[in-house]
């Protein structure tokens, strides 16, 4: 397994990863515009993409891109967001989700261009795993908030 930055070439791979993290998170009628509109930020290159690959098949990912408030007006200086990070159910418990992490941390931090001092990802309070995962990687509890009905933790690590 290697984690390597996102590359077009695996994009019909990372769809149905893509597809089961937006059942997971938006109503049914959003999954198939929020996957497109995904796969079109990652082709132009918004999005920080990460991707776990084994023997050519994506089994997980995660996407960092500049935070906006959460209005989605205002871009928050120096504050990268985790969106989605996201690792497929066979290969879970296995240390992906954290390489997948630890390496988006690496990158930003090595990278000082990027002038990022803060990485942020709201995470619906229910989410244990992401939560645990997030909490053994440093990241603080910052705040809450509720948005259609669901209840989000936000969670900061400083770097
Ligand atoms: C959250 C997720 C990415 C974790 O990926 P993973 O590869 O299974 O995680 P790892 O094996 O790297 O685990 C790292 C740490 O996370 C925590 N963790 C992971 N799965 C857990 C679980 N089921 N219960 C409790 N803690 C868990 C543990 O602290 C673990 O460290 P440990 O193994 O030393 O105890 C994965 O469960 C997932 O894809 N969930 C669905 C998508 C999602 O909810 N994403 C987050 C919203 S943005």
């Amino acid at each position: 397994m290697e984690i390597i930055p996102y590359d077009p070439v695996y994009a019909e791979g990372l769809r149905p990863l893509l597809e089961d993290f937006e059942r997971n998170t938006a109503k049914e009628k959003f999954i198939e515009p929020e996957v497109a509109m995904a796969l079109s930020d990652l082709e132009r290159g918004v999005d920080r993409a990460l991707l776990a690959v084994d023997q050519a098949q994506v089994i997980g990912f995660l996407v960092g891109h500049y935070y906006r408030n959460q209005a989605d007006k205002f871009r928050v200086p120096r504050t990268l967001e985790i969106a989605m990070v996201y690792v497929d159910q066979h290969y879970r418990k296995r240390g992906i989700g954290r390489k997948l992490t630890s390496q988006l941390i690496d990158d930003v931090s090595l990278r000082e261009q990027l002038k990022v001092l803060k990485i942020i990802s709201c995470i619906e309070d229910c989410n244990k795993p992401s939560i645990a995962l997030h909490k053994s990687m440093g990241f603080r509890s910052s705040g809450s908030y509720s948005d259609g009905g669901r209840n989000y933790l936000v969670l900061r690590k400083s770097l």
